[in-house]
């Protein structure tokens, strides 16, 4: 048995040896080593183990070692011991039936479809870069006072708070939720209505999960948040992107006839990352229609909290009584990403009996968090946190505006009424991946506007520039090495629109846009100032 299995490690020759880690106590080697005997094949099924007696014998063990062995084999189901004594059973790995084993195939891997949809668009970059969209001031959230609402949680909710919650969510923090929203975003609801969920994008999952079919269609917006596609895809919607202009989403006249919806993703307060008003009028022609129609909207209200300009822009929820709209928020910007809180509001009519769906779907957790950040909002340190974060952004964006007017003049800038990102657009001879990519290299992340492209033939050219997390003193010089850049990637692309020898990386080598005699000066300081005219602007396209 010993030329099968091989001799054993006792404690005292491994030390003596060469003084290595101690080895495993001799029983568990044991039980390896027949282990994988068996599943090599070299024990084949059928065939007789030698007594306990004589394996102990042989092996330099105790007898008991061996029994004990033998019967923790017994019990997973390697040997089946009787009377006649201890065999192998008949296991079906290739090499115990004395078959070659095949090698395995990593890329022959059967992924469900919907996995092929999400290519990756880029490698990840480190969102702590300055310019990074998305993230709010990290170094300025107010750790003392959370700490505070935290231990207060524990303490007072300790050991309930350490089991199974409400599937929903604490209700603490959900009657929390619905009072702000009703006070601060005229949303209708109560405390029942409100999901927690593992932030927005979890909330869009179960919107998908709750209200659609596979094979439904969704409409998005194009630029938009590719999240939201993300989610639709997951649930085997079929994804329909629908144009963005100054009034936010277009629905063109026959769309609803031609693809008709089953959910409408759409950011009201704030396009994203466009930064585009959605428009009274579309608000209450989408709510009619997707009444008629029995169409939901998913109403992203991602940072509409953060409003620089005049007064608040009030949720298309509480526009009407019942409107059909599943309104979906985030802690991620007005507190901070890694706390994974979002909720959904429902409507109230289907609120119940969505809850008994829910008490399978969910598992809730993370009831302490959950506590602590009902405990912030209640006691009014939330609403300080927010006010504080608007005055500090609104110092950003001016630091910001200041810096592309510096070393962009002539560029036209979108959005800045709400939110944490400028979107700034680029004339056609600037290709924007490209910018991105070579400022990625040089530690700086904003993003390629043509990168919130949904469809094929998208044509928006510029960045999506963010502030929230970028110290005012830091955006001018970052802003002065971006128009740097620019320049860099313009001339490159006017080399090789030449043939001269600037061989551009690959990304860098679609044809520019724009005649490559005018000089890289005049362009980058006549940065558009005109949206580029869509012909398609009323065309919705599958994507
Ligand atoms: C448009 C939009 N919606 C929602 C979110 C928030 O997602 P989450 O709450 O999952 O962090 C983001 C975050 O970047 C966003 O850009």
């Amino acid at each position: 048995m010993i030329e099968i299995i091989g001799a054993l490690v006792h404690a005292d020759e491994a030390s003596a040896a060469n003084g290595a880690a101690r080895p495993a106590p001799l029983q568990k080697q044991l039980i390896e080593r027949l282990q994988q005997a068996i599943l090599a094949g070299r024990l084949p099924a059928g065939s007789l183990l030698p007594s306990s007696r004589l394996l102990a014998a042989e092996m330099g063990v105790s007898r008991n070692t061996v029994v004990i062995a033998y019967e923790h084999l017994a019990a997973v189901g390697y040997v089946i011991a009787d009377r006649q004594g201890t065999r192998v059973s008949p296991l079906s790995s290739p090499a115990a039936r004395g078959e070659p084993a095949a090698a395995p195939a990593a890329t022959e891997v059967a992924y469900a479809a919907r996995v092929g949809q999400f290519a990756a668009l880029q490698a990840p970059v480190d969102n702590a870069y300055p310019l990074t969209p998305g993230t709010p001031a990290l170094d300025r959230f107010p750790l003392a006072a959370w700490r505070r609402v935290l231990e207060r949680a524990m303490e007072r909710a300790w050991p309930q708070a350490l089991g199974y919650g409400t599937p929903a969510g604490e209700p603490a923090l959900r009657d929390a939720i619905a009072a702000h929203l009703r006070m601060a975003r005229g949303v209708r609801c109560d405390g029942s209505q409100v999901v927690i969920t593992e932030g927005a994008q979890e909330a869009l999952n179960l919107c998908v999960r709750l209200f659609t079919n596979p094979g439904d269609i969704a409409w998005v917006e194009d630029p938009g948040y590719r999240g939201a596609k993300a989610a639709f895809n997951a649930g085997d919607l079929r994804t329909l992107a629908m144009p963005v202009d100054a009034e936010g989403i277009v629905v063109p006249d026959d769309a609803w006839r031609a693809h008709p919806p089953r959910l409408i993703y759409t950011s009201p307060a704030h396009q994203y990352p466009t930064g585009a008003v959605l428009s009274v009028a579309r608000r209450l022609a989408l709510i009619a229609q997707a009444r008629r129609g029995g169409a939901w909207l998913v109403e992203d209200d991602y940072d509409g909290e953060v409003r620089h300009t005049g007064e608040p822009i009030a949720s298309m929820q509480g526009l009407v009584d019942d409107a059909p709209v599943l309104y979906v928020g985030s802690f991620s910007k007005t507190m901070f990403p890694a706390l994974r809180i979002g909720f959904v509001v429902l409507p109230g009519a289907i609120a119940a009996r969505a809850a008994v769906a829910l008490q399978e779907m969910l598992r809730g957790g993370h009831r302490l968090e959950q506590l602590a950040l009902a405990h912030f909002i209640a006691s009014g340190e939330f609403g300080r946190h927010l006010g504080r974060m608007r005055r500090l952004y609104r110092e950003r964006q001016r630091a910001l505006r200041d810096a592309l007017a510096r070393h962009f003049p002539a560029a036209r800038i979108l959005g800045g009424d709400c939110g944490m990102h400028l979107t700034l657009l680029l004339p056609s001879t600037i290709d924007d991946r490209m910018l991105a990519q070579r400022a990625q290299a040089q530690g700086l992340n904003p993003r390629a506007l043509s990168g919130f492209a949904l469809g094929a033939s998208q044509q928006t050219n510029g960045l999506v520039i963010g502030y929230g997390n970028t110290a005012a003193e830091r955006l001018a010089p970052a802003v002065k090495q971006l128009a740097e850049l620019a320049r860099e990637v313009e001339r490159d692309a006017q080399s090789v629109a030449k043939g001269g020898a600037v061989r551009a990386p690959k990304s860098a080598r679609k044809p520019a846009r724009q005649s490559a005699q005018e000089s890289v000066q005049e362009s980058v300081q006549n940065c558009t100032t005109r949206p580029r005219r869509r012909s398609r602007a009323t065309a919705a396209r599958d994507v």
